[in-house]
Order: structure tokens, then C-alpha cells, then sequence
């Protein structure tokens, strides 16, 4: 996949994001004397807000710009691939805003995040369901196959249904909670355009660098139909899939 992350860039017009995310600590429980993995904890805006709950919290991101920027904030933040997690037992929780969309094999994830909880440990995630952003897919694949590329390379997001993310869950062995998916039509702060450049960079990775620019300008055009306003903001079709589960043996 082809993505790179500007911390600066991300803080400004992205912060939206980690907002959402906190609806999601209510799900953790107490943070007292509790260790948690914040699984693509990016450059760390939810990670900070875990840390003055006193939450004993490890960030973990496959971005090193991101990484560089958490360092700053004086979180415990490593560079590595969720997919490839590296721990044994060593959390009583794992939280994961945002992020488990981004990573297309689920089962690696999951085995990680099994091996990463002590037993007793839970899960809480939220992530891009079926359907998610899907007018952005749609348009971005119309766009590319108009000049014969194959949109499924360039697609960068996993978007389980609820029940197949349920099975992938009950498969690794844990106990589901709780699982929702819902609707979250998400205004953007401004532009669509500054929210393209950050996350649909992958469907351009097969264009000229001169050509990206365009691609972005030709998807807001055709966008604006869908997502535009009347009151002119731009918003965005996100749907939601949210999730706690159990690791009890
Ligand atoms: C999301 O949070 O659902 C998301 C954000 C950017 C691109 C795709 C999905």
C-alpha cells in the first residue's frame, strides 16, 4: 500500500477523528493500575487522552512519522506492523481507533492482539464497516478503471460486515460482547480535498506524480453531488463498525 503520513497535516484536518475515538474509552473500564496497547495509535491525540486517565498505555503505529510526532507528546510509542504484533501476554487491554481498516489481513491482527492480552484481558475497537466511505470507493474505482487500472490493487481499506468480522473474532477464540454497526455521516473541518490527500493516497499510487493532484480535483467534482452540502461543508458517509470482546482463557 502506498500511504505516508504528515503528523502536521493529520493533527489540523484529521482531528475529527481521535474526537470520535473517545467515545470508545467509556467501553475500557477503569484505568487504574491497567496496562493497554493503543493499536495504530498514530500520532497519538487519543493515545494522550488514555494517559491522563491514567491508563499505563504503549502506542503502537506502522507510521514512523506518526510514531516521531507520539514520541514528542512523551508517549511510549514503537514503530510496528499490526499485523505483526510482538507481544506475549502483556496488556489488560487493547484499544484500536481507526486504525484495524487500514491493515487487510484481519486474522494476523487478531492472532497479535490475542497474544498481546493477558487472560481476562478485553478488546475494544472501532473501525470502518461495510459500506464505509463507500462514495469515495466508488468514485475513486469509476475514475481508475476509466483509465484502465484495476481499482482492487489500489483500494488500501478492509471494511468487514458485522457478522464476518464477528466470525474472525469467534474463530481467534474471543468472546464478543458487544458489536454495532452504524451510521455516522462525519462533517470534514474543511475541504474534501485536504481529506483526500491525506487518506486516498494509495488509488494514485498507479498515476504520474503531475496527475494526482487532478485525480483529487476530478473526485471532488463528482463527489460534490453525494457529499456536498447545501449549506456548503462537505460529509463524509462514514459507517462505523464498533466492537468489545473478551480473551477468558
Ligand atoms: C475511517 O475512519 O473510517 C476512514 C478514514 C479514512 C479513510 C477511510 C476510512
Amino acid at each position: 500500500m502506498n500511504q505516508s503520513w504528515d503528523p502536521k497535516l493529520y493533527s489540523r484536518d484529521a482531528a475529527f477523528v481521535s474526537n470520535y475515538g473517545a467515545e470508545l474509552l467509556s467501553m475500557l473500564g477503569s484505568a487504574e493500575g491497567r496496562s493497554l496497547l493503543d493499536l495504530g495509535c498514530g500520532e497519538g491525540a487519543l493515545t494522550e487522552k488514555l494517559l491522563s486517565l491514567g491508563w499505563n498505555v504503549t502506542g503502537v503505529d506502522s507510521s514512523e512519522e506518526q510514531v516521531r510526532a507520539a514520541l514528542t507528546k512523551g508517549i511510549s510509542a514503537k514503530v510496528m506492523d499490526g499485523e505483526d504484533l510482538k507481544f506475549d501476554k502483556t496488556f489488560d487491554c487493547v484499544m484500536s481507533n481507526a486504525a484495524l481498516h487500514w491493515m487487510k489481513n484481519p486474522e494476523k491482527v487478531l492472532d497479535g492482539v490475542w497474544n498481546a492480552l493477558k487472560v481476562g484481558g478485553i478488546f475494544v475497537g472501532e473501525m470502518g464497516a461495510y459500506g464505509n466511505v463507500e462514495s469515495v470507493v466508488q468514485i475513486a474505482s469509476n475514475i481508475l478503471m476509466e483509465k484502465g487500472f484495476d481499482p482492487k490493487e489500489f483500494n488500501p481499506w478492509y471494511f468487514p460486515a458485522e457478522n464476518e468480522y464477528s466470525e474472525l473474532l469467534i474463530a481467534r477464540g474471543f468472546v464478543v460482547e458487544s458489536i454495532q454497526t452504524f451510521r455516522r455521516p462525519t462533517e470534514l473541518p474543511g475541504d474534501i480535498l485536504d481529506w483526500l490527500t491525506i487518506f486516498a493516497q494509495s488509488f494514485t499510487s498507479p498515476l504520474k506524480s503531475s496527475d494526482k493532484k487532478i485525480f483529487y480535483c476530478e473526485m471532488r467534482e463528482r463527489l460534490k453531488s453525494q457529499l456536498l452540502s447545501d449549506e456548503g461543508k462537505w460529509v463524509v458517509d462514514y459507517v462505523r463498525l464498533r466492537f468489545k470482546v473478551l480473551r477468558l482463557v
